[in-house]
């Protein structure tokens, strides 16, 4: 195979946290509240300028509503070339959202105008200096790799942003541990973004342990010989009509001081190409179906998250990794396979694949790691997309504490979920006529018979569940910390529910 050669080395920002402001910083960032227009730092740099900000600001609509900008040129008396004011808006309402919200606005904002470097003055909102700095960094990250024929006028032009204040220390300690939390955001992005020739489950699993290599993390490769010999006849099945080789990529961290303490399971589908099989998906918009891994990024992005930040839990990660596709080779609608829990499935449309892979994943799980809960995260069904578009994951589980933690996880970083229901109708629609159950249920609720099939494989009513992301993973337009393209939805809120209950 032709090894696809790279030539684009994309630029990335640097950011620093500083007690005093660097001389040579000529564009400053002023973050003034509504509430009293003048913060300290702008007083202070009012003072330079001869009271000449605080007229221009006078003199403009300028209010200091949230997002709202005020730049001003080449101030005299200040020496600097820029100083803009953002409006974080009422003192009250700030939260950790919001100022990430400033962060990326930010960085945007000094792109745009071909910023190489500024100071942002931080001392009117220490407490969330961190989160202004994650929101930038967030927003930072691009997918540009492939464009090799970017000018130095494409890319990005910020190098360096610095946050200053009083006792920055504190604020840039904080800061790195969101900034661990990003590297897992941008590790699920990444692995979204990568074009499907590029991405396949072998080359998969391989980032994988390159990732977790050096870290306190096991990583462990299943082959489909290995899979062959557990039985696990459901995931193989979808995986038939490929060239590429499944694999099931399973990833163990033992960060609890006990460490016999039964693991939280993340279970992830990653279909590095959906075409739908033989029930062949149509041809219009079927490029997106390279992010049909985006479970499979969401858990794993979470578990670099979890693994870096040295968590105190115990997490065990598993890829259900599989491409999707037609050939003399491939399952059949009809088809009929035997699952490692021993159900047996009527596969009749082998476009409802990516409960085939989660299927066999969490017996497995289930078998080696005996978890105390299970959560699984996938690009499941357009369905989800129907009811709920791009502003909510879709969340199905057994088990309402566990929901009600989740929705709450997920609010606080804004990836947010929304609870459907699950009912025992639901379930009586994946009944086969001749096997177990088959793979899809009636015409409508899509999503919920999905849910429904999945439940046939939690063993002992553990608390499992279900995130229904097909509408997250990827977004055509812009999101308050991230460009066009891979969200790395489900990183944050997954990390944060492990912070939120595991760590003692
Ligand atoms: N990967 C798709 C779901 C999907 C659709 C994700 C659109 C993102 C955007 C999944 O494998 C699929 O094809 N689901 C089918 C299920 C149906 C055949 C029961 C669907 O949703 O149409
Ligand atoms: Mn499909
Ligand atoms: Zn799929």
């Amino acid at each position: 195979m032709i090894k696809q050669k790279i030539q684009n080395k994309e630029k990335k920002m640097r950011i620093l946290f500083n007690d005093s402001v660097d001389e040579d910083v000529k564009t400053w960032i002023l973050p003034i509240f509504a509430d009293n227009k003048f913060g300290t730092d702008a007083e202070e740099l009012d003072k330079k300028s001869n009271g000449l900000i605080r007229k221009a600001v006078d003199s403009s609509t300028f209010e200091g509503k949230f997002k709202e900008k005020l730049e001003l040129r080449t101030v005299s008396g200040t020496g600097l070339d820029n100083i803009i004011l953002i409006g974080i808006g009422s003192k009250s309402e700030l939260d950790s959202n919001k100022a990430e919200e400033v962060g990326s606005l930010i960085e945007k904002t000094l792109n745009e105008l071909r910023i190489e470097d500024a100071a942002v003055f931080l001392n009117g909102v220490r407490d969330f200096g961190d989160n202004i700095a994650d929101g930038a960094y967030l927003y930072s990250h691009r997918f540009d790799k492939y464009r090799t024929k970017q000018s130095d006028k494409d890319k990005p032009s910020l190098d360096e942003l610095s946050f200053v204040c009083k006792n920055s220390k504190d604020v840039e300690e904080k800061f790195d541990i969101l900034k661990k939390i990003a590297g897992g955001v941008f590790f699920a992005r990444d692995l979204t973004a990568e074009p499907p020739n590029v991405l396949y489950p072998e080359s998969y699993a391989k980032r994988v342990k390159e990732m977790f290599k050096g870290t306190k993390a096991k990583v462990e490769i299943l082959s489909e010989k290995k899979m062959m010999k557990l039985g696990m006849g459901s995931l193989l099945g979808v995986g038939q009509g490929s060239a590429k080789d499944s694999q099931l990529v399973v990833v163990n961290y033992q960060g609890n001081p006990d460490k016999s303490e039964k693991p939280v399971a993340l279970v992830g589908k990653g279909i590095t190409f959906d075409t739908g099989g033989i029930s062949l998906k149509p041809p219009a918009g079927m490029d997106m179906m390279k992010w049909d891994m985006g479970g499979s990024a969401a858990v794993i992005g979470a578990m670099k998250a979890i693994v870096d930040r040295g968590a105190k839990a115990n997490v065990v990660c598993v890829l259900a990794l599989a491409e999707n596709m037609p050939s003399s080779n491939a399952q059949r609608p009809g088809d009929i396979v035997t699952s490692m829990s021993g159900q047996t499935i009527e596969v009749l449309n082998t476009d409802a694949e990516g409960r085939l892979v989660l299927a066999d994943a969490m017996t497995y799980v289930q078998k080696f790691h005996d978890p105390k809960i299970i959560i699984d995260a996938a690009t499941l069904t357009g369905a989800i997309l129907v009811a709920l578009g791009h502003e909510y994951g879709g969340l199905f589980s057994n088990n309402n504490v566990l929901a009600n933690q989740l929705v709450k996880s997920g609010e606080a970083v804004k990836d947010r979920l929304w609870q459907m229901p699950m009912c025992t109708a639901w379930d009586k629609q994946v009944d086969s006529e001749i096997a177990d159950m088959k793979n899809i249920g009636g015409k409508y609720a899509g999503s919920a018979t999905a849910a429904a099939f999945l439940e046939r494989f939690v063993e002992n009513d553990t608390p499992w569940a279900h995130l229904d992301i097909a509408g997250m993973a990827w977004s055509d337009t812009e999101k308050p910390v991230s460009r066009k393209g891979a969200t790395g939805y489900g990183v944050r809120l997954l990390n944060k529910f492990i912070e939120d209950n595991f760590e003692g």
